[in-house]
């Protein structure tokens, strides 16, 4: 403890050290345990609450930078006083890994960084690492109503990790994932420099346009370039239970949906729900799609590509792009748009998810299995949801970025159990129904490498050692089925920038060791 407390002070004392008071004064922007404010810091906004625990590590302290001199000051302090950093940004990890280590840590939370420029004129907009894809949104709106940006669904996700991930929603088969569209990036590296894509070199800005967040230092902005949109799009819901035929029409979308047209994005989610049957439990399929055209468009294509579902004009409802953000955020429709900004917009659970990639059409007989699942011992509320690959993605090369998962695929599966705090006593038995429910499905998934998307971070695939040596081939079973082939470019990367591995956590890059 007292070589802790030294290494605190010393820390403290590093930073304070460090700061330029005329450029911004770090004194208001850290928090140490003894801080009034701490937990409440802390504590906001958390992704998964199965991380927030009276038992859940808690760091030394929190800085959150106003300035980008104070990211590179608690660098420079972190590494000289042997403290690891956990960078946060809308903390939505999860598995919690921006804001819990195991060793004596640091945390940065970037929500003051948060400002957001968009020009209309060259369709570009830079954006710091603190705001949310919901405030990216919202600022697009602002200036233009045929502009966005193809990135994910629920407002209140950060854009550092976002798109350090990948970051994929409902414009993916038109135009590919959010880090497709980064064209230039300010990022705080090991030795604490600010570098942009010129300085930092192709190399490393390949490898944090997809690569995972926090393997190679701190995002501090993004430039993106934004994507035209239609005046107007068309989206529509259908839900259908067992009984009416679902699982013959979720065979069928398999068919249908990667192969539509680009500008057709239809997905599905799955939840139990009680019957019409009293007292039994059925599943539920609902159809959700976004369409960038007219009614009468999307009407006469799905009479030709999905006939099954029988869409008629009535399903539909027309709108513009930012409506539709709303619509599909399940924010009510009559909530002014302001809802987008807000942090605060979903009730906080405990959950568990892993993710999927499929490339032959998944049986009937076995679509049914999965449905009996649901229906054992009841284990929280489940949540599929699958969404369908091609279009633009086929385009892509998988070495283009580190995102790994473009042609081939038909669709990405999403599995999640949530559960309440009264549950959390014994979580175990969550986490082992969601493990045997992927078990359950390996036959029907991707193989050599089981596929998995790094954004929906999964510590069940394999972890880093404690300290910071972990093998290649350690970390070959979690890193190639992230990133495929591209984990050794990765590697590579992270070799050259980084060799003592001091942005390190349970799943990053780790750099090769001569041993
Ligand atoms: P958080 O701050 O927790 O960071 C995630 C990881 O990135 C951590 O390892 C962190 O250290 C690192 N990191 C964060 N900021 C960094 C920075 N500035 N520099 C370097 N490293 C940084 N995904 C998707 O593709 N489409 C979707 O629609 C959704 N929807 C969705 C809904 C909900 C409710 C959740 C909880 C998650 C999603 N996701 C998603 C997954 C999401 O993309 C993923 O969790 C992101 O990593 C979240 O980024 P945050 O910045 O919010 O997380």
């Amino acid at each position: 403890w007292a070589t802790l407390g030294q290494t605190h002070e010393g820390f403290l004392q590093c930073l304070l050290l460090h700061s330029d008071d005329n450029v911004a004064p770090i004194s208001n922007a850290i928090y140490t345990q003894n801080n009034s404010s701490f937990a409440s810091v802390l504590d906001f906004p958390y992704g998964n609450l199965r991380f927030s625990t009276p038992t859940t590590p808690k760091p030394l302290v929190i800085v959150k930078p106003t300035h980008v001199s104070h990211i590179q000051a608690t660098v420079n302090c972190s590494r000289k006083h042997g403290l690891q950093v956990r960078v946060r940004s809308g903390g939505h990890d999860h598995e919690g890994l921006s804001y819990v280590a195991q060793d004596s840590f640091v945390v940065i939370d970037l929500i003051d960084l948060r400002s957001i420029n968009v020009d209309v004129g060259s369709k570009t907009a830079w954006i710091q690492a603190g705001a949310t894809i919901g405030e990216l949104y919202y600022r697009i709106a602002e200036i233009s109503t045929t502009l966005a940006f193809p990135a994910g669904v629920c407002p209140t996700v950060g854009v550092g990790g976002h798109f350090s991930g990948g970051g994929y929603g409902m414009l993916m088969r038109k135009f590919g994932i959010a880090a497709d569209h980064i064209i230039d990036a300010h990022l705080v590296d090991v030795d604490g420099r600010i570098l942009d894509r010129k300085s930092m070199g192709e190399d490393l800005f390949w490898a944090i346009r997809g690569g995972g967040g926090a393997s190679f230092g701190v995002v501090v902005a993004w430039k993106v370039e934004l994507v035209s949109v239609p005046p107007v799009v068309t989206v529509f819901t259908i839900n259908k239970v067992l009984e009416e035929n679902a699982t013959k029409l979720v065979h069928r979308w398999q068919y249908a949906a990667p192969k539509s047209p680009e500008d057709l994005f239809l997905r599905i989610f799955f939840t139990d729900v009680n019957s019409t049957q009293e007292g039994k439990r059925t599943i539920q399929a609902s159809f959700v799609s976004m369409f960038l055209g007219r009614t009468d468009q999307l009407v006469k294509l799905m009479q030709e590509n999905f006939p099954e579902l029988r869409l008629v004009k009535e399903d539909c409802h027309e709108m513009n792009w930012i409506e539709s953000i709303i619509y599909f955020a399940e924010i009510p429709n009559s909530s002014p748009l302001d809802a987008l900004l807000d942090r605060n917009l979903y009730p906080e659970t405990f959950f568990k998810a892993k993710s999927d990639y499929v490339k032959e059409p998944i049986p009937e007989t076995a679509l049914e299995g999965l449905w009996q699942r649901f229906y054992e011992e009841k284990p929280g509320t489940v949540e599929l949801i699958f969404s369908p690959y091609e279009g633009k993605m086929d385009e892509i090369p998988e070495s283009e970025t580190p995102f790994p998962h473009r042609a081939g695929n038909l669709y990405k599966i999403y599995y999640e159990v949530l559960w309440e705090e009264k549950d959390n006593l014994a979580p175990q038995k969550h986490l082992d129904w969601m493990r045997r429910l992927y078990s359950y499905m390996a036959p029907y998934v991707s193989k050599s490498p089981r596929e998995a998307y790094v954004n929906y971070r999964d510590l069940d695939l394999g972890t880093n050692n404690k300290g910071n040596y972990t093998s290649y081939r350690q970390a070959s079973k979690w890193g190639v089925r992230y990133f495929k082939d591209n984990f050794n470019r990765l590697v590579r990367v992270k070799t050259m920038v980084d060799p003592h591995n001091f942005f390190r956590n349970e799943q990053s890059i780790p750099p090769l060791v001569r041993e």
